[in-house]
């Protein structure tokens, strides 16, 4: 047997004879409805003002009604879900903006799931809405867990309110996914869903986003609650955790860098996983197209590479360019 497999018998070019061959023989494939589209949507935007972000050449701070417009031509062009962030017109220091129900964000969700049928995912997360940029309540230049967990949880509910069907808690405090599940569920949102930033690193990759939408920290960094990238044990800790507070959707970000996490993930817990091919995923790859080393095919590369990893879901700013 042993024997009969070697060469000559066995020749693996053959499969690899034609593109039709090469076709039907791939493992992995990305479809449009695994992908999902982050948008950045800002309150002090008129229509028709959209802003090119030079971070992220080729993405866009849009307007409520701008917004609105590209997430229904993209979902002609057959995408599933979008993921939005907020760019409030007022920050203070307990971003009071992120759970207000007239927010920018509650009331793009709104019209998107009354003027789509798109899955709609809302960040929740208070760097944009505070005027420290942390993720959380501050106090003497520390940034509280158990403080901050009422807020996130008010934010979640208010999302929940204007209709989300998911919301994906990103600030990594502990004890949040457990304190959004419970307030949910008290206040008869039981059945929305809750994707949790379960592994999320405290990376270099975010610098293009935090440009983005003006969510840098003004003081210290976020490392004592994002997970230090040397780290994979930890990573199985945090998503157990997740998941026994009620996550139904665990997330690995970056994507690329942490590919590994993602297939460790994967086989471990066998649960819907995503991962989020960050701004600084986003703008490499674009720096390098747009320079003339690399052609858009590395882009295809990246996502089936992290399909292969295991990811039921991406995340990803090149989300429109594979619909095309
Ligand atoms: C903030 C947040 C970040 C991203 C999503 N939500 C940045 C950060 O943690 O500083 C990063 C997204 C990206 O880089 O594309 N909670
Ligand atoms: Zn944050």
């Amino acid at each position: 047997m042993v024997k009969k497999m070697k060469f000559p018998i066995t020749r693996m070019r053959r499969l690899r004879k034609n593109s039709r061959i090469r076709n039907i023989l791939s493992e992995t494939k990305v479809n449009p409805e695994d992908l999902i589209y982050p948008m950045f949507i800002k309150e002090s935007l008129k229509d028709g003002q959209q802003e090119a972000i030079d971070t992220m050449p080729g993405q866009y701070r849009y307007s409520l009604g701008d917004a609105v417009n590209e997430a229904q031509r993209l979902e002609e062009r057959g995408l599933s879900s979008i993921l939005l962030f907020g760019m409030p017109e007022e920050k203070d220091e307990l971003g009071s903006m992120a759970y207000n129900s007239e927010g920018i964000v509650q009331m793009a969700v709104s019209r998107l799931k009354e003027e789509t049928d798109l899955v709609v995912i809302t960040d929740v997360c208070m760097c944009q809405y505070t005027s420290h940029g942390h993720c959380g309540i501050v106090k003497d230049d520390e940034i509280l867990n158990d403080e901050t967990l009422n807020y996130l949880s008010k934010i979640a509910m208010s999302h929940a309110e204007a209709g989300a069907d998911i919301v994906a808690p990103s600030d990594m405090m502990d004890g949040r996914v457990g304190a959004i599940r419970e307030t949910l569920d008290e206040n008869g949102h039981d059945d929305t869903l809750i994707m949790s930033y379960a592994a999320k690193y405290a990376s270099s990759f975010y610098a293009p986003f935090r440009e983005a939408v003006s969510s840098a920290p003004s003081f210290g960094d976020r490392k004592t609650y994002q997970m230090n990238p040397s780290n994979i044990l930890e990573a199985l800790r945090e998503v157990e955790l997740d998941l026994s507070e009620g996550a139904d959707i665990v997330m690995v970000k970056p994507a690329m860098p942490y590919l590994d996490v993602i297939r460790m993930i994967k086989n471990e817990f066998n649960v819907p996983t995503a991962a989020y091919q960050v701004s600084g995923e986003y703008s490499m790859l674009k720096a390098g197209i747009d320079a003339g080393y690399l052609t858009e095919d590395a882009i295809f590369e990246s996502l089936i590479s992290i399909k292969r990893a295991g990811a039921d879901l991406i995340i990803s700013h090149y989300a429109p360019l594979f619909l095309e």
